[in-house]
């Protein structure tokens, strides 16, 4: 095991030894490989550079408490970049493939794997991109297809503690555009309304639906869950990410925890009503919400911004064991690197 001090990683870039990389040229992928260069070489007028054509994914391999080294849901990982390939006109990388390589870069960097209970995970970033020069706006030929990975802490400066997030005036999405894909425009998007959040003294935005500016979505990273008594609510939306975590907290909140779980419209107007609330994501896992701030009107939690409350801690404690192997897992979120 690679000489880091795991409890100190942030959410940040290290470059570690291998990376996947697969070409996609005269309508067909290569058979791809890892490679030691951790730079990209393409034209100046690539069309990632011009137009933005990239998307990506976020997944986190862990080493379990009995010392497995395994993925959550890579499956659909795997199925969302398919989507957001189709929604940009970029050729599908093929799922199998895709697992394939995301067992490649684990096994390869496999000394970058955090140990269990250090805090950190090994972060996977699959992503794709147009590679060949274009002037007009038009898909790309030429594509490629990398993983690379990179352990990281927690997403939130400060680890696991309440944070601050403010109602954005600007959007993230439009409701019949790519916020349902991750596609790297969507962050690109996001970046003035962070810029800006972070100068006010919050971490995050979260924001409100385009069109009427009366809903809530999600953060510019993450999904919104909200907690009133047992009872679990989440925004739905064609414009939010389907998010894996999200799905996979709905699930547990039913099954394990017995919790009443609707997802439906959420208006920025009931927010107040609701005693607990997180963002949840590959990168946030579940991040407490301490307050949220709607144009100077303060909505704080029951937990405050220095408590994580008792259910957001629940889902938090069962999703984290499920993916660490202390928690019995449903059948086949766990992927094994063997
Ligand atoms: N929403 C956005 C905008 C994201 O970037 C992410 C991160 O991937 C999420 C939600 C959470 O999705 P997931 O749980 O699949 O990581
Ligand atoms: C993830 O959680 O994997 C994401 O892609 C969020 C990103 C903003 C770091």
């Amino acid at each position: 095991m690679k000489n880091i001090d795991w409890a100190s990683l942030g959410f940040a870039y290290i470059a570690t030894d291998k990376r996947y990389v697969s070409n996609y040229k005269d309508g067909a992928w290569d058979d791809g490989a890892l490679i030691d260069d951790p730079n990209v070489t393409i034209s100046e007028s690539a069309g990632v550079l011009q137009y933005a054509q990239t998307i990506f994914e976020g997944l986190k391999a862990y080493t379990t408490k009995d010392g497995r080294i395994v993925t959550f849901r890579p499956d659909l990982n795997a199925d969302r970049i398919v989507a957001s390939a189709k929604q940009i006109e970029m050729p599908v990388f093929p799922k199998e493939r895709f697992i394939d390589a995301v067992e490649q870069v684990v096994k390869a960097n496999i000394e970058y794997v955090p140990p269990f209970g250090s805090g950190a995970t090994l972060y996977l970033r699959p992503y794709e991109f147009g590679t060949n020069a274009v002037i007009g706006v038009k898909p790309c030929l030429e594509y490629q297809f990398r993983i690379f990975c990179t352990p990281v802490g927690p997403y939130y400066k400060g680890g696991i503690r309440p944070i601050k997030l403010r109602i954005s005036d600007f959007d993230r999405a439009a409701p019949h555009g790519t916020g349902h894909i991750k596609a790297g425009l969507n962050y690109a998007m996001s970046l003035h309304a962070s810029v800006t959040a972070h100068a006010e003294g919050f971490d995050e935005n979260l924001f409100p639906d385009s069109a009427t500016r009366t809903l809530v979505e999600e953060a510019g990273g993450a999904n919104i869950i909200f907690i009133k008594g047992n009872k679990l609510v989440t925004p739905k939306s064609n414009s939010i990410l389907p998010s894996v975590t999200r799905r996979s907290i709905v699930y547990v909140a039913k099954e394990y925890l017995g919790m009443e779980v609707e997802e439906r419209p959420v208006a920025l107007a009931e927010i107040g009503d609701f005693e607990e609330a997180g963002l949840c994501g590959t990168a946030a896992v579940i991040s407490p919400i301490g307050l949220i701030n709607d144009h100077g009107k303060e909505i704080v939690f029951s937990n405050g911004l220095e408590t994580v409350g008792p259910k957001v801690r629940e889902l938090y404690e069962t999703l984290t064991g499920i993916q660490m192997g202390t928690v019995e897992a449903p059948e086949g979120w766990i992927h094994e690197i063997k």
